[in-house]
């Protein structure tokens, strides 16, 4: 496995002000940042970027949500860090996250669920190019 991820704080956590304790929480887990911004997706962009969830039927709200305020998007860094960062982070719906993780603690809705985690390391790539250039990951 390659040992990078990809990350974004989602509007509700921003809003909610846990940036930092999540921030803290992923570096606390042995994650180290490679590269992050703090910014704002459009309808546009939120739609490309989760262009894979296209024919879902949450697909509408969820680009409505992720494009309903700022975000913080990160590269991450740590030996197996696609399955190890999807284990801090808990399950999609924070309802079934198990204790301690960033979801359970921070998130209140299966789509304000706090942060998004890569699931492949294929999407960690693509993701990560999504949102930095070369020049922004080191
Ligand atoms: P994320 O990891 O960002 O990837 C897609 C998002 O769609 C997911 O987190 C959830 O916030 C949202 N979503 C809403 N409903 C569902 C669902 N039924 N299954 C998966 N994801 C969902």
């Amino acid at each position: 496995a390659t040992n990078r991820t990809f990350t974004m704080i989602k509007p509700d956590a921003v809003s909610n002000g846990f940036t930092g304790a999540i921030l803290d929480d992923i570096i606390k887990g042995g994650f180290k940042l490679i590269a992050m911004k703090y910014t704002h997706l459009t309808s546009e962009t939120a739609g490309a970027f989760y262009e894979v969830h296209k024919e879902r039927p949450f697909y509408a709200d969820l680009v409505k949500f992720m494009s309903s305020g700022p975000i913080v998007a990160a590269i991450l860094e740590k030996d197996n860090a696609v399955e190890d960062f999807r284990k801090l982070i808990g399950a999609t719906d924070p309802s079934k996250a198990e204790p301690g993780t960033i979801r359970n603690k921070y998130a209140k809705s299966i789509d304000a669920n706090a942060v998004h985690g890569s699931d492949s390391d294929e999407n960690a790539a693509i993701e990560g190019s999504f949102f930095f250039s070369n020049l922004e990951r080191f």
